[in-house]
């Protein structure tokens, strides 16, 4: 009986895993459709961003003729299993385009990024991408931002006395936040490409983002915040069986 449970859990679940990865799929191979050959491309970090990468890997014709740079160590390793070279980003001036996911998208386009941890580099990539391409399945799509704790990356120097600092600036827009430095699966303090650490916020709800997100990365010891606002070009939904895409200007 235990076992016959267990079973119809797995099997819920695993067919829930498998929707969400289709969704993913759906946006990338809408997105794939926008690269054409020599162009240069960002890669995003991420489990959506990824699926771009394994469908993008398999066209040699086109992943070959790319001239491709990341936003994370780890997707330069993914990139590499498809023979993708990923080139440091100053030998670029600009990226045709930069395709990448998110963890909380708004109807403006506006977006909390960095559950991976890559939010640095991919704020770097996206303001010298032409175009800035986002796929998201339909989960990310919200009202509000904020449900999903804010990341904000910050030099390992006392990070108590910057967290106090960013309390602050919450406090100041009414915004009642959790802070926590982010840990490892260890325990240990989770440590980003750059070296930093990364301090999670639960707000619940994001106020006044667009006068916050300036007044926290004034503080010092802010390296930058998952606050990506007024950057995506497009935003590429995957459901199901679909993918539609919304396009803003920028
Ligand atoms: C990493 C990111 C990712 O784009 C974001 O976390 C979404 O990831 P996923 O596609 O796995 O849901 O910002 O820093």
């Amino acid at each position: 009986m235990i076992e016959i449970l267990i079973y119809k859990c797995c099997s819920i679940s695993n067919k829930f895993l498998m929707t969400a990865q289709q969704k993913k799929i759906n946006a990338a191979q809408l997105v794939i459709k926008k690269i054409k050959p020599g162009m240069s491309i960002g890669l995003g970090t991420g489990s959506t961003a990824n699926e771009f990468i394994h469908i993008l890997g398999k066209d040699k014709n086109l992943s070959q003729s790319l001239k491709c740079t990341s936003s994370s160590n780890q997707t330069i390793e993914i990139a590499k299993n498809y023979s993708i070279e990923c080139l440091e980003l100053d030998q670029f001036d600009y990226l045709d385009i930069t395709i990448d996911g998110a963890d909380e998208i708004d109807k403006n386009g506006d977006m909390i990024k960095g559950g991976g941890g890559a939010l640095l580099r991919e704020k770097m990539l996206a303001k010298i991408s032409k175009e800035y391409f986002i796929i998201i399945d339909d989960s990310k799509s919200v009202k509000t931002l904020g449900n999903f704790p804010l990341p904000i990356e910050i030099i390992p120097f006392s990070p108590k006395s910057t967290i106090s600092q960013i309390d602050k600036v919450f406090k100041k827009y009414q915004m009642v936040s959790q802070i926590e430095i982010r840990v490892d699966a260890s325990g240990s303090n989770f440590i980003t490409d750059g070296g930093n650490f990364i301090v999670d916020c639960y707000c619940k709800k994001i106020l006044h983002s667009k006068e916050l997100n300036p007044e926290i990365e004034n503080i010092p010891s802010v390296i930058t915040t998952g606050l990506f606002l007024n950057m995506s070009s497009s935003v590429i939904i995957g459901y199901d069986q679909y993918a539609t895409e919304f396009n803003f200007d920028r």
